[in-house]
């Protein structure tokens, strides 16, 4: 890859990311959050946005910025847009799926919840079973790309689903849109939120939905919050193109930086092209050196990965994550409690160079640990 960086260590995480100079180079800025010039920038990312997700104000879709990281899209979304007496269904599978389960309680919003082991894809049958129960479901919310493992859920199954029983389908696709196609009229999506520092490559300060406008206007009267007021948001831009409280002025213009430079990579599909084969030379180097992968491949996405802890005794995570730390790298703790793995995003702005050297570098650091035994399944058996 181009230069990144003024010689930070190299992120193998799920954001924030490493980004490119010119991205952070374009926050060297100073502009007013009434400025017209800002007004324009914001108006355009907007407009970018939606077209990044093959859609557009015409098609009747809304792309709303809103100050904060990705959780304060989700919870914008489910605070501002279950209506009141209603109830949300989530799908979960992971850490983000059970974040959502814990938002909508927060908000007194009645919640059921369709769950899977974090290495599974719950089934069709346990989504329309949970439907057919609870007549008072409004929304149905899914995570896309579940980065606590790397999984990557049938979010197009589960909207027909949704569309068939006539309620809302929100898709947090916070590590995964930009890069794996979402197709939202196949899908049947109302709501989907990301953030500026994943796949765009931008850098942390807000989030981002895309909504269904009819969906939204029919919202009226169900927000909870004030900050998170998400029709309240979108009628403030579409009033003056202004936010309502303080911008992200910077992350904005990185942001914009970062919509151009992945149109000139080539768009959604080139950079999950890359992103693909960042996963793919990751995944060949630690099975060269022994190390096994934690999700069964149909169901992996190129996001971010687990690796199982080496089934050896000198395998110390906390000493392995600083010995690559010395070696310029930073790899990501695991997040499952059934069994002891690690992760390793190949997500900004990395590509084979930075993967090989990772690689290299991982081996290194399982020779220094005296690690013999690679292969291993964290303590569970196979
Ligand atoms: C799928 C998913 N949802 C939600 C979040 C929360 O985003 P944030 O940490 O920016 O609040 C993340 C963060 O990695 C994520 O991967």
């Amino acid at each position: 890859m181009s230069e990144t960086s003024f010689r930070d260590k190299v992120l193998f995480t799920p954001g924030p990311l490493t980004t490119s100079l010119s991205v952070k180079a374009a926050m060297l800025r100073d502009l007013g959050s009434r400025d017209h010039e800002f007004v324009e920038l914001v108006r355009d990312t907007r407009r970018r946005l939606l077209a990044l997700a093959g859609t557009s104000q015409d098609a009747g879709f809304e792309a709303i910025p809103l100050q904060g990281s990705g959780t304060f899209a989700v919870e914008a979304v489910i605070s501002s847009c279950v209506p009141r007496g209603r109830e949300l269904l989530v799908i979960a599978n992971g850490a983000y799926g059970r974040r959502m389960v814990a938002i909508a309680e927060r908000h007194g919003i009645r919640t059921v919840a369709v769950e899977a082991d974090d290495v599974a894809i719950p089934t069709s049958d346990s989504i329309e079973a949970a439907l057919a129960a609870h007549p008072g479901i409004a929304m149905v919310a899914a995570v896309h790309s579940e980065t606590t493992t790397g999984l990557v859920n049938p979010i197009e199954a589960w909207g027909a689903i949704a569309r068939r029983h006539r309620r809302l389908f929100f898709v947090d696709a916070m590590s995964s849109f930009g890069a794996l196609p979402i197709d939202l009229e196949a899908a049947g999506i109302d709501f989907i939120v990301s953030s500026a520092n994943k796949c765009i490559e931008g850098v942390p300060g807000f989030a981002f939905a895309i909504v269904r406008r009819d969906a939204l206007i029919a919202s009226e009267g169900s927000a909870r919050t004030v900050s998170l007021d998400l029709l309240d948001q979108w009628r403030g831009l579409e009033a003056n193109g202004q936010f309502r409280f303080t911008p992200p002025t910077h992350a904005l213009l990185a942001f914009h930086r970062a919509l151009l430079e992945l149109e000139q990579e080539g768009g959604v599909v080139a950079r999950g092209r890359r992103y693909a084969r960042n996963h793919e030379l990751l995944v060949s180097g630690m099975r060269e050196l022994g190390f096994e992968v934690v999700l069964d491949p149909a169901i992996q996405g190129p996001i971010i990965t687990s690796f199982f802890y080496p089934d050896d005794p000198r395998f110390d995570f906390a000493r392995f994550y600083d010995l690559l730390n010395e070696r310029g790298f930073a790899i990501y703790p695991g997040k499952l409690s059934r069994f002891d793995c690690f992760r390793i995003g190949t997500i900004g702005r990395i590509g084979d160079a930075e993967v090989r050297a990772l690689v290299a570098a991982i081996g290194e650091a399982v020779g220094e640990l005296g690690v013999t035994t690679v292969a291993g399944r964290g303590g569970v058996p196979a």
